[in-house]
C-alpha cells in the first residue's frame, strides 16, 4: 500500500510490508513476508508510534509526507519497543526531523544509546503517564518482557486504540486489507500464534501481567506492530493471547519424528493411526528434518498431546530433534501430555535424553508405554506404538 490508511479519527497506519527478508530475527521463515506497522496520531501535535526496519524508512516517510504535507514535522516518536524491526529507523528519522522528541521509558534510554548513539531529545515517561497531543491523549502502559525489558504499550484515550507492539501481532504482509474484517483471519491467527509461541511465549507470565494491567482499559481497537489491526473483535485476539499465555491447550496431538531411513517414522504413523481410530481429529505429524521448527513449536503450543519419536545419530538424538527439544525447553511450556519413542542400532542412550526432556520440561505428564526399538519396528513395536497412541487419545478425550 502506497498511502496511509485511516484507522480511527486522526490515526493512520503508515506501516510497510517486508517481502525482502526471508528469515525474521535471522531465524524464523516468512513465507508471506511480515508487516511493520507504524501509526501516525495527528492532533495539534503529531506523534509517530514506532518506526520500521531501517531498509524501509523511505516507504514510511513518503506515507507520512503524503499525509501531512512536505513541511509539517513529526513532534514525537513513541518507542514502544527497541527490537530493530521497530526501532531501526530511529537514527535517520531523527536527522530528518531534528526537533523530534523521543518518548520512551527508563529501560529504553540505554538501548537507544547502545544501538544508535541517540541521546538527544529523549523524554523518559513513567508507567501510567499521559501526553496530551491536543485532540488525542496518549497513555503509556509499561509491559516489560512482552517481549524485551523496555517493552511498553501506548493507548489513545480519545479513540480507545491500543498500540500493543509485538503483542497480538503476527507474521504475514498486509496484502490490501489491514483490518481483521478485511483479511482471512484463519491464516493470520496461525501466524500470530507462530509469532507468539516462538518469540513471546517464553515470557507468558509477563504477558499475563500485561493482560491483567489492561483489564480495566476500554479497548475498541488493537493496533499491533505486526499483522492485521483488530477493530471488529479486539476482545477475540486478547482472549486468544490470554489462553495461550495460560498454557491452555486444545484437544489434539502433535507427533514429531526424526527418522533417517523411515523406520522411526513408521512408529510415529502407527501412533497417529491409533489416535485417529480413537476419534481424535486434530492430529499433526511433523518430520523434524523437513518442517521448520517454528511451525512445529506453533502446533505444539496449540495442542495438549505431544509424541516425540527419534532415531539415534552418533549416540545423540537425531540433530533436528535435539534442536526441537532445546527450543521447547527454552520456551518453558507447561501442562502437556507427552509420549516418547526411540530407535537405536548400536548406541542405546536415546531414551535417557527423551526421558530427561519429558521429565524436566515444566509440568509435562509422561504417558506409557515408552517405546524403544532397535533398527526397524517389529509387530510388537507397532503394538506398543499403538498403545501409546491409544493412551494419549483416552486422556485427550477427557478434554474434548
Ligand atoms: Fe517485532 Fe520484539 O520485535
Amino acid at each position: 500500500m502506497n498511502n496511509a490508511v485511516e484507522v480511527a479519527k486522526g490515526i493512520y497506519w503508515v506501516g510497510v510490508n517486508d517481502k525482502e527478508t526471508d528469515l525474521f530475527e535471522a531465524l524464523w521463515p516468512l513465507p508471506r513476508g511480515v508487516a511493520y506497522n507504524s501509526y501516525l496520531v495527528t492532533g495539534e501535535k503529531v506523534a509517530l508510534i514506532d518506526t520500521v526496519k531501517a531498509f524501509f524508512l523511505t516507504d514510511l516517510v513518503s506515507k507520512v509526507k503524503r499525509l501531512l504535507g512536505e513541511d509539517k514535522p513529526i513532534d514525537y516518536l513513541v518507542v514502544n519497543h527497541m527490537e530493530p524491526d521497530h526501532s531501526g529507523s530511529i537514527k535517520i528519522l531523527k536527522t530528518l526531523y531534528p526537533g523530534l522528541k523521543i518518548i520512551c521509558n527508563g529501560q529504553t534510554v540505554k538501548m537507544l544509546e547502545n544501538f544508535y548513539s541517540v541521546t538527544d531529545d529523549v523524554v523518559q515517561i513513567k508507567d501510567g503517564e499521559e501526553i496530551d497531543l491536543g485532540g488525542h491523549v496518549l497513555k503509556f502502559f509499561l509491559t516489560p518482557m512482552v517481549h524485551w525489558p523496555e517493552t511498553m504499550m501506548t493507548y489513545d484515550k480519545t479513540t480507545k486504540t491500543l498500540f500493543s507492539c509485538d503483542a497480538f501481532g503476527g507474521f504475514g504482509c498486509l496484502e490490501g486489507g489491514i483490518f481483521d474484517d478485511e483479511v482471512d483471519m484463519s491464516y493470520y491467527e496461525g501466524e500470530i500464534l507462530r509469532y507468539f509461541s516462538n518469540i513471546v511465549g517464553r515470557y507468558s507470565d509477563q504477558v499475563q501481567t500485561a493482560i491483567a494491567k489492561l483489564g480495566d482499559v476500554d479497548i475498541k481497537i488493537v493496533a499491533p506492530s505486526h499483522g492485521p489491526i483488530h477493530r471488529s473483535k479486539p476482545e477475540h485476539i486478547i482472549r486468544l493471547y490470554d489462553r495461550w499465555s495460560r498454557h491452555e491447550t486444545e484437544c489434539g496431538a502433535v507427533i514429531v519424528y526424526g527418522s533417517m531411513y523411515g523406520n522411526t517414522a513408521k512408529l510415529a504413523n502407527a501412533a497417529a493411526r491409533e489416535l485417529a481410530r480413537e476419534e481424535i481429529n486434530h492430529i499433526i505429524v511433523h518430520d523434524a528434518a523437513r518442517d521448520h521448527v517454528s511451525f512445529i513449536i506453533r502446533d505444539i503450543w496449540r495442542y495438549r498431546g505431544l509424541i516425540l519419536a527419534s532415531c539415534t545419530y552418533n549416540t545423540m538424538p537425531f540433530p533436528p530433534m535435539a534442536d526441537l527439544m532445546a527450543h521447547l525447553e527454552n520456551k518453558k511450556m507447561k501442562n502437556r501430555l507427552i509420549g516418547i519413542m526411540g530407535n537405536y542400532t548400536w548406541s542405546p542412550g536415546i531414551m535417557k535424553r527423551l526421558k530427561d526432556f519429558a521429565q524436566t520440561s515444566g509440568k509435562w505428564e509422561l504417558l506409557s508405554p515408552e517405546v524403544v526399538i532397535q533398527s526397524s519396528p517389529k509387530d510388537e513395536d507397532y503394538t506398543k506404538a499403538a498403545e501409546l497412541g491409544k493412551n494419549m487419545a483416552q486422556r485427550l478425550k477427557a478434554c474434548q
